[in-house]
């Protein structure tokens, strides 16, 4: 009898499966508006246990991406809102994953009147892609004043009040991979004097003031994080401190008691592992639920449930080129591989027409 595809509960919720769906952007949603064609996409998936959506914004400022969703105007709640009911409709729940992406930004990429933000006016090294002027620099942005602070942490806990709105079942809050809340946690983006720099209580105290006020606004039990330690996309550098750091964050996120920690493991795509001791770290001092990702197939997710390493096994590329990846995964059949080219393009091709089995 397999754990993996067995009913299991999450908080306040029961999910159909052990299995969820990772975020991952997709880049369909022209005008940042979630779209019919993101309902058909999502709704596809919807065998998942919970869907963990595309990275997200809260604030006209976080959209640093081209075609990324917000969730701050009314027509982007009401676009999740048809999104949330087609996949409810199937069974599976729903977090929107709440992305600010900070200095991972362009101005091309920005509405008129929002600002690249980032804990200090440090650029991250590299290039990012824009639709007007393909790939340019990435911008020294705006080290945020107080009021700054203040008025993004609004944001998000205005977000999570949406995302409810909405009929998400709860929100992940983005604090992996190089964006807004990793900035702040990592010494090399954060090189801030005041009382959001220098220690790791510093620097932990944007994410978790986030936390508490998300939490404030619609509850413990609809609140999730995404950590990446050891992570070191988008210019985040490895340093010395990264697992007492680590620690810290694992201790104040499980008194704060959000419902799951999800743990991101990007060696899989060529990233630094995540050692095993930083992970048995996080199962120790989470209390609540505990997701791990990054390169897993059914047997490795199997494995690592009945080993107790965690609660829900996270999966990305799978499930994006395999909508039906439940019933392949367990009846032993074949899998689509994921096509590369069309990830991040407009339109239905490598989004909405992945083949299903028995077609
Ligand atoms: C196309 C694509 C887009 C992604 N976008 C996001 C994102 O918006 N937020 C996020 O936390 N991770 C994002 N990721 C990372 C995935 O959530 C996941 O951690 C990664 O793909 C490794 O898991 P896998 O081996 O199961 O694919 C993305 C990955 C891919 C392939």
């Amino acid at each position: 009898m397999s754990v993996l595809y067995s009913k299991t509960v999450l908080g306040l919720l029961t999910l159909q499966n052990h299995l969820v769906m990772s975020p991952m952007t997709r880049n369909r949603a022209t005008d940042n508006i979630p779209n019919a064609l993101m309902v058909e996409y999502y709704a596809q998936r919807a065998t998942a246990g919970l869907i963990i959506t595309e990275g997200t914004s809260p604030s006209p400022n976080g959209l640093g991406y081209p075609r990324i969703p917000g969730i701050f105007s009314a027509a982007q709640v009401e676009g999740w809102k048809r999104i949330t009911d087609a996949v409810h409709a199937k069974g599976a729940k729903m977090f929107v994953q709440l992305m600010h992406c900070g200095r991972i930004a362009h101005p091309l990429n920005l509405p008129a009147g929002a600002r690249v933000l980032a804990p200090s006016a440090v650029a991250a090294a590299g290039e990012m892609y824009t639709d007007a002027k393909g790939m340019q620099p990435h911008p020294v942005p705006q080290a945020m004043t107080e009021a700054d602070i203040k008025s993004t942490i609004a944001e998000f806990a205005q977000a999570a009040k949406n995302a409810v709105t909405a009929g998400f079942d709860g929100i992940e809050l983005h604090s992996a991979n190089g964006y807004l809340l990793e900035q702040f946690i990592r010494p090399n983006s954060n090189r801030r004097t005041d009382g959001y720099g220098g220690s790791i209580e510093n620097r932990a105290r944007f994410v978790l003031e986030v936390a508490e006020a998300v939490i404030g606004a619609i509850g413990k039990d609809k609140v999730g994080i995404r950590l990446s330690p050891f992570g070191v996309f988008n210019d985040m550098p490895l340093y010395d401190a990264m697992q007492a750091d680590y620690t810290y964050l694992a201790q104040q996120l499980n008194a704060r008691g959000l419902v799951y920690v999800h743990l991101v493991d990007h060696s899989p795509m060529g990233a630094p592992p995540v050692p095993d001791a930083m992970k048995a770290t996080f199962r120790k001092l989470v209390k609540r639920s505990l997701i791990l990702s990054g390169g897993y197939d059914a047997a490795r997710a199997e494995s690592d449930l009945v080993a107790g390493k965690c609660d829900l096994i996270a999966v990305g590329r799978p499930f994006l080129a395999n909508p039906d990846l439940v019933a392949r995964w367990s009846s032993g059949a074949t899998v689509n591989a994921p096509d590369m080219a069309t990830f991040y393009t407009p339109g239905p091709k490598g989004y909405t027409d992945y083949p299903m089995l028995k077609e």
